[in-house]
């Protein structure tokens, strides 16, 4: 595993993070077990930044990482101390709390601390190393959204912020109301959707020293993107250049999507989110490719269908 640290704070993660939307799976006793040996592998394999969510399995995928930690911490009382534990909130499902009530987004300051404190219980530990607002609010009031990060920090309940699908005029709007830095913005990146590298997002990230998190790196390549229009003859020209190119690096075409994204020079770090153990070791091959700017463009053109201007 690779580490390094987040530009603007002392806070250390692994390169590769672990998602932990898909860790209860069905709920199932079978799955919920599945999930824990996933955790397990993880955390031997290196990796010390772990991804949540409130709304992951409707709060029981936070559960399962509680119970996971609150075993670990009897044979490793510092287990809490070297992991880093991000979750998210903002999103409220339809049906809460009258069963009338649509889906929305809700960053008042009153759902962001009640979301916090929520997401503690069940993850069973008494901060957030990171903690991040879910999707924008179109209603988001930044004055007050910066009350609440003052809040949750000055109470110890969260160390760091930053936030998740936002654009880079949304992260300039809140950051100017911040007295803390956004530390990341978790945007989904992959080979079907290149928006972060194209609409700002990336540069943004850069030039302030935010770090890109990917979610869903391998869209495109093991399942379909979310909203993706590509064809399937598009598909298949992707395909045959990521098989052509994973023989030459020797490795598989997932891989090699991950070494894609970690070539950007904002740091993208790449969430795994799959629950198999030995994918989440071999997604680690991915941090030692030594991908050429030459092959990157060629994905990037093969991807575009047709030459770069
Ligand atoms: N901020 C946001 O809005 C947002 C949105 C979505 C997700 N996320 C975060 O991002 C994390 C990662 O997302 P993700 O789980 O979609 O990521 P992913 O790693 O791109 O996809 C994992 C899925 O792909 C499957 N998979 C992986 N390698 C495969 C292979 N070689 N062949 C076939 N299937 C393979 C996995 O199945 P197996 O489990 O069977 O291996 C799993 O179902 C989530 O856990 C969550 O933390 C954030």
């Amino acid at each position: 595993m690779k580490y390094f640290n987040f530009p603007q704070s002392k806070l250390s993660t692994s390169r590769l993070i672990y998602g932990c939307m898909r860790i209860v799976g069905d709920n199932s006793s079978a799955d919920r077990k599945k999930g824990k040996l996933a955790l397990h592998t993880a955390i031997e394999a290196g990796y010390t930044h772990f991804d949540h969510a409130d709304i992951y399995g409707g709060g029981e995928c936070e559960s399962l990482f509680g119970e996971m930690l609150g075993e670990l911490l009897t044979s490793d009382p510092s287990i809490g101390d070297k992991l880093v534990i991000t979750s998210k909130a903002g999103i409220r499902g339809a049906g809460f709390p009258e069963n009338d009530f649509t889906q929305r987004y809700d960053f008042s300051k009153q759902y962001i601390i009640e979301s916090v404190e929520g997401s503690l219980k069940r993850l069973n530990i008494d901060y957030l190393d990171l903690f991040l607002l879910h999707r924008p609010d179109y209603l988001m009031n930044a004055e007050e959204v910066a009350q609440a990060f003052n809040e949750l920090n000055a109470s110890g309940k969260v160390k760091y912020f930053g936030v998740s699908n936002f654009k880079p005029t949304q992260v300039s709007l809140l950051q100017a109301a911040c007295d803390m830095p956004l530390l990341v913005n978790q945007v989904e990146i992959n080979i079907h959707n290149i928006d972060p590298l194209e609409n700002g997002t990336l540069d943004q990230c850069q030039q302030l020293g935010i770090t890109p998190i990917a979610w869903c790196p391998l869209g495109g390549v093991v399942y379909p993107a979310w909203g993706n229009t590509f064809s399937i003859e598009d598909e298949l020209r992707i395909d045959v250049e990521l098989s052509q190119q994973a023989n030459k690096y020797n490795v598989e075409p997932w891989q090699l999507i991950l070494a894609w994204l970690l070539k950007h020079p904002a740091h993208i770090c790449p969430i795994i989110g799959s629950t198999t153990p030995e994918r989440i070791i071999a997604a680690k091959q991915a941090l030692a490719i030594n991908y050429s700017r030459e092959d990157w463009y060629r994905l990037l053109e093969v991807r575009n269908g047709q030459a770069l201007p």
